[in-house]
């Protein structure tokens, strides 16, 4: 065994006692530093590479198009039950059908999240599929590698079968979710209503580095395979954990209904302190042999039977509705109720969503209304209970007209439900909204800065733009250090100290300490890479990838601002919604103006320069096309330039060689036969450049 393969199999153990065990046996930094190893190594010899390998969990940036393929066993559901008497009438006809013959229940959580078919072969993972439509379902193997409770590879000599099936449901714990979500409302991105939503949107995604960040997990539940090792599904299970497969510790065998009930009473309460969300408990005849006599009905099996738990929901009264607006000027209604207790918290705003929604719900003020906890975090208004309508009942909730915060009248626009505050210039929650995106740590990073000194500092007159921000100074008068705005031509050449002050001018008091830092963190932003300075701007519509997309395509703010629709539109991953939207940015002297300030302050307005590898691609021009297993696109296309050649979009007698990936488009292959344009494959590519 080499190092390569020592590396690897001491990271899929470590991984396994990190995530599985969650008892790990050497240091976050000793586990970096071995990962380091292993990708330096296989950086060297890509002829190693191998789609299991740990290095392979950070996923890639290649789009991947889901294939769909036909399950081996069909992927059934199961039935509903939601009180003890169909539990026990289910019961009664599994003993019917056993004709009398003794059987005990499997009782297991019903996990919430989506269910994934994951086979193995001679003990490393080569697919994993989807439900689907229960027949096919979508290969989503490379975003399942990149989950770290799912082995890739088994230990070598294990004794699981030479081929099986193993199925599970992938879910996302409520810390992933919670932490996404609250990422999700700073940049006034939908939230995911709850971890099954956010689990089965990011499972989906066609971006397996995504994934990987979301930091997924999975509990197995279900063995099938021509050679199993046990009758007893517990039994199997019991295995598959041996084998390093994370299965709940939560499995009990029943011998009784009151087995059963006693079961569910317990995780009904103790569920809440799970770190995954459940809905419910499943129930499992033990015996492979009694499962076959039992059989199937055309939906699902006989032998098995899912109890949900019921939603909680509580009453209380309404009384207000107030409108909140954020950083884009879209304006949410909020429901304000009387507190009242739900699921183990107390929940006392709802978010209302749109004016739709208030219209559909006849809402007054005064009405008791029923909240419910949508996968128990974000509480929900699912109705009114007009019974207790009295004479006394209030007004009709009607949407604002006028901006709460600035007075300006919103407005609609067509096929939107959002109402929105056109006021940019000047609503002040607009303004702080959009500073604090800026300072956020995938756009400038500026950690010393949050909401609550942007708040203080707009208060007090010292920033009304991201820009301002660069024109911050420390002042020492006779009273202490102040923190003041000047202009960059009136300062001294420090970045931290100005110049001396007249009394009126906005300053607020700090500490030397603080003071610092806020200063070093804005003058640590001006090394942050273009793409990010391009998602800090807060471009509607013009998200991370967007931003890295147009960043890379165009190289510098100069190109982007002269570009055109149709110039847009020919990068990867830019629609007409972001094109007209850059357009309209640009088109605003406001936003030229600022990007002017930021400039003049040193902000990077251009990627780095690649730097010149060689030049064996001199004056070939090379159309990329198809998908990759090596490097992204985007990596092609720097290589490409950093060995002297030109990436050009598409196809003519001038294409020097088509860099030619995966599933190339047809009538691109035939356009450069006709053409006689030769077609190079990813390691040839590789080779000529000298980087195999
Ligand atoms: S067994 C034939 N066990 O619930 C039996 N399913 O409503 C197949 N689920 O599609 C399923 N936890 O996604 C089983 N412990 C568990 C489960 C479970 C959650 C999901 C699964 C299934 C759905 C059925």
């Amino acid at each position: 065994m080499d190092r390569i393969d020592q590396l690897r199999q001491a990271l899929h153990a470590h991984n396994h006692r990190y995530y599985v065990d969650n008892a790990p046996t050497i240091s976050d930094q000793e586990f970096d530093a071995l990962m380091h190893e292993l990708q330096s190594l296989e950086a060297a010899h890509p002829e190693r590479f191998d789609p299991n390998s740990p290095t392979q969990r950070v996923g890639s940036d290649l789009g991947h198009d889901f294939q769909q393929v036909a399950h081996r066993y069909p992927m059934l559901s199961l039935g509903n039950t939601y009180n003890r008497a169909d539990v026990s009438e289910w019961y009664a006809r599994v003993q019917s059908g056993l004709g009398g013959t003794p059987f005990a229940v499997c009782c297991e959580l019903k996990f919430d999240g989506l269910s994934i078919a994951l086979t193995y072969e001679h003990g490393r993972l080569t697919q994993a599929l989807t439900r689907g439509d229960g027949v096919k379902g979508d290969d989503v193997t490379a975003n399942v590698r990149t989950i770290a409770s799912i082995p890739l590879v088994l230990p070598e000599g294990g004794d699981y079968p030479a081929s099986f099936e193993i199925r599970g449901e992938v879910l996302m714990p409520w810390r992933s979710f919670e932490a996404l979500n609250a990422e999700r409302e700073r940049r006034e991105e939908p939230l995911f209503a709850n971890p099954r939503n956010a689990a089965s949107g990011t499972l989906k995604s066609r971006n397996s580095a995504v994934v990987a960040e979301r930091r997924l997990d999975a509990y197995l539940y279900y063995l099938l395979g021509e050679d199993i090792p046990h009758q007893s599904h517990y039994d199997n299970m019991m295995r598959c954990r041996e084998w390093g497969f994370r299965v709940s510790d939560a499995m009990t065998m029943a011998h009784s209904l009151d087995d059963i009930y006693a079961f569910i009473d317990h995780w009904d309460e103790g569920r809440r302190h799970l770190p995954v969300a459940t809905d419910g408990i499943v129930l499992k005849v033990d015996s492979i042999a009694q499962q076959e006599q039992l059989g199937y009905t055309a939906k699902s099996p006989r032998w098995a039977i899912a109890y949900k738990f019921q939603a909680e929901r509580a009453a209380t009264p309404l009384t207000a509705v107030t409108f909140q607006v954020g950083r884009t000027g879209a304006v949410t209604p909020v429901a304000n109720m009387q507190p009242v207790l739900l699921s183990g918290t107390i929940v006392k705003r709802a978010s209302l969503h749109n004016a739709d929604i208030i219209s559909s719900l006849d809402l007054h003020i005064g009405d008791t209304v029923l909240v419910e906890k949508a996968g128990e975090i974000i509480s929900q208004i699912v109705g009114v209970d007009t019974t207790q309508r009295t004479a006394a009942l209030g007004p009709a909730v009607t949407f604002a007209t006028h901006c709460p915060e600035c007075g300006t009248p919103l407005v609609r626009y067509d096929g939107e439900a959002a109402h929105y505050c056109p006021n940019d210039a000047t609503c002040p929650p607009q303004i702080k909204g959009r500073i604090e995106h800026f300072i956020t740590r995938d756009t400038m990073n500026i950690d010393s800065i949050g909401p609550e000194t942007i708040d203080a500092w707009y208060a007090a007159g010292l920033i009304t733009d991201v820009a301002d921000l660069y024109d911050l100074r420390l002042v020492q008068r006779t009273d202490g250090l102040y923190i003041v705005r000047q202009r960059a031509s009136e300062t001294a050449q420090s970045l931290f100290f100005g110049a001396p002050l007249d009394d009126d001018a906005p300053a607020l008091a700090t500490t030397p300490k603080a003071g610092q830092n806020y200063i070093a963190g804005i003058a640590r932003s001006l090394t942050v890479p273009f793409d990010r300075v391009l998602y800090a701007l807060g471009i509607r519509f013009v998200g991370k990838v967007a931003a890295k997309s147009l960043a890379h395509h165009f190289r510098d703010m100069a190109h982007l601002r002269a570009a055109r629709e149709e110039d847009l539109l020919s990068v990867e991953g830019i629609g007409s919604t972001i094109a007209e939207s850059v357009l309209r940015y640009f088109a605003d002297s406001r936003n030229t103006t600022r990007i002017d300030r930021l400039a003049a302050a040193g902000v990077q307005m251009q990627m780095p320069e690649t730097a010149q590898r060689s030049s064996v691609l001199t004056g070939e021009r090379i159309v990329i096309s198809g998908t990759f297993t090596r490097h992204s696109r985007e990596a092609y296309k720097t290589l490409i330039e950093a060995h002297g050649g030109k990436n050009v979009s598409s196809i003519s007698a001038k294409t020097t060689f088509v860099l030619a990936g995966e599933n190339m488009g047809p009538a691109k292959r035939e356009k450069a036969e006709r053409l006689g344009v030769p077609l190079v494959s990813e390691d040839d590519f590789l080779a000529r450049i000298g980087e195999a």
